[in-house]
């Protein structure tokens, strides 16, 4: 058996998995944000490792399986928050995590230092959530912090240092410090040279399959682990979801519809570039890339509507009739802006907008709308990726978008392309396993793996008359943004 734990933002869930990749038992704890400010989010990692010891512990007692026979562990984590330690490897400050925008002046110190640099060789624009501000922020606001600081990590490169007494970052989840050279696979000295923060600061690098070791004493008293048990590095959630959903060779791409909504496609050209519009960080299958766009309020617009319309229904009443409504929901158009947007448009201030409202419309004109508009807004960042010459072959949808049936056939008419549900789901956790699988060398591709571990359950095939109503929808749909800026400045 192996184990993927996926450290998220706000619970940690670990998944148990034999070597067919059934799913043998789960287990899961939580633990609170700490928000000081408007705009501050904060962690105590000492949660995240006593939560996952917990968790750890309940799978391996509740589950019927010989404690021997647990092989390894591997991780996921939430990405780019900033864990900073001292020289005896002790937490310096709460972390500082991804979701956290206090820090919009770095950001723009960091366009105006790096230039061009930043796209050539982080390949990623400067956004709040990264690390590399949050580094700034605490060396300008904490200075005392900063200069007891021996070195960084990221959140589940922390819990595996507690877990093993190792430090490392691995290279999926260091692509979004801002402070790695992407292609290159090293930490950039043009960046840190530039903002003369010292090399020694920043930890080793391993690949997500990588052993970084085994248990500390410690550790296998608290989790019930044996000490056998061999511990792989693991990755970013966003390329673990990739790798638990099969997004593994060119043409390969996922759609993730939850609270946000993220459009994450397979890349191996080192060079590719999507000008910075699209993120583009290291897979956690060696030597990969992926390409990723995100929309904030995805699901999120959903749960307004449903919460401000439709009080006491649950989302499949709220669904229910969207087979009823045809497609262009009857000339009522949605943008999905309600807390700004992160693709293509990376602006905080934009609004979301009904546009052709009709005395006519029903309720459920309002959520075919409103559907549409969350899968239009995803359709933008398929389009940076078709026209920086992606070739898009079949998209793996997933979350609360592949739930219902409708939403699914309206993927494949806008997005033009075949779209595959999964016969079941269980996101990042999943792919950690399989990295812990790979380690093992159960199989001899994370490929292999996939074939073995993941099953596809159905197809929805575009249908050429509704894609031809949703390519001219879309046409309008991408010239609201300009038209309604100037509305929310
Ligand atoms: C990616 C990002 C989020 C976090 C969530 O850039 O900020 O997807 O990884 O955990």
């Amino acid at each position: 058996y192996v184990i993927g734990i996926d450290l998220g933002t706000s619970s940690v869930k670990v998944l148990l998995v034999d070597q067919e990749g059934s799913i043998r038992g789960e287990a899961s704890e939580s633990y609170s944000l700490i928000q000081l400010k408007s705009g501050y989010s904060e962690q105590d990692p000492e949660l995240w490792v006593t939560q996952t010891a917990k968790a750890l512990n309940r799978l391996v007692t509740e589950t019927n399986v010989p404690r021997e026979d647990i092989g390894g562990i591997s991780f996921s984590g939430q990405m780019h928050g900033l864990v900073l330690l001292d020289q005896e490897h002790r937490v310096l400050r709460h972390a500082i995590l991804w979701n956290d925008t206090r820090t919009t002046k770095q950001c723009r110190e960091i366009e105006q230092k790096l230039g061009e640099n930043l796209l050539k060789y982080a390949k990623n624009p400067a956004l709040e959530g990264f690390t590399l501000p949050k580094l700034l922020w605490v060396r300008e606001h904490e200075p005392e912090v900063y200069s007891q600081a021996a070195t960084f990590l990221l959140p589940k490169d922390y819990l595996r240092y507690r877990l093993t007494g190792r430090i490392s970052m691995e290279y999926s989840d260091a692509a979004g410090t801002l402070m790695l050279d992407v292609s290159a696979k090293r930490w950039s000295p043009e960046i840190l040279e530039a903002f003369d923060i010292p090399q020694h600061l920043c930890p080793e690098l391993t690949g997500s399959d990588e052993r970084v070791g085994t248990l500390l004493p410690v550790m296998t008293e608290l989790t019930g682990l044996g000490e056998h048990v061999q511990v792989f590095a693991g990755g970013a959630d966003n390329a673990c979801g990739a790798i638990g959903a099969g997004i593994l060779r060119p043409g390969e791409t996922l759609c993730s519809i939850g609270t946000s909504g993220v459009v994450l496609s397979y890349e191996e050209n080192p060079d590719a570039d999507y000008e910075g519009r699209l993120h583009f960080f290291n897979h956690g299958k060696p030597d990969a890339f992926y390409a990723m766009g995100v929309t904030l309020a995805a699901g999120n617009s959903l749960t307004w509507f449903k919460d401000t319309f439709a009080q006491g229904l649950s989302f499949d009443e709220l669904l229910r009739n969207l087979d009823q409504i045809p497609p262009g929901a009857g000339g009522l158009l949605f943008t999905p802006y309600l807390s700004g947007e992160r693709t293509p448009h990376a602006d905080a201030v934009i609004r979301g907008s009904f546009i052709g409202m009709d005395a006519g419309h029903s309720r459920d004109h309002f959520v075919r709308a409103v559907v549409e508009g969350i899968t239009f807004s995803l359709a933008e960042s398929i389009h940076t990726l078709r026209n920086s010459g992606q070739q898009i072959l079949s998209i793996v949808s997933i979350g609360g978008g592949a739930r219902n049936e409708t939403w699914l056939q309206i993927q494949a008419d806008v997005f033009d392309a075949e779209i595959v549900r999964l016969e079941s789901e269980q996101g990042p956790a999943l792919g950690a396993a399989m990295l812990a699988a790979f380690g093992l060398k159960w199989y001899e591709s994370l490929e292999d793996c996939a074939a073995a571990f993941i099953r596809h359950s159905k197809t929805y095939k575009p249908n050429p008359e509704r894609v031809q109503v949703y390519a001219d929808l879309f046409k309008i749909y991408q010239r609201v943004y300009a038209d309604t800026k100037q509305l929310n400045k």
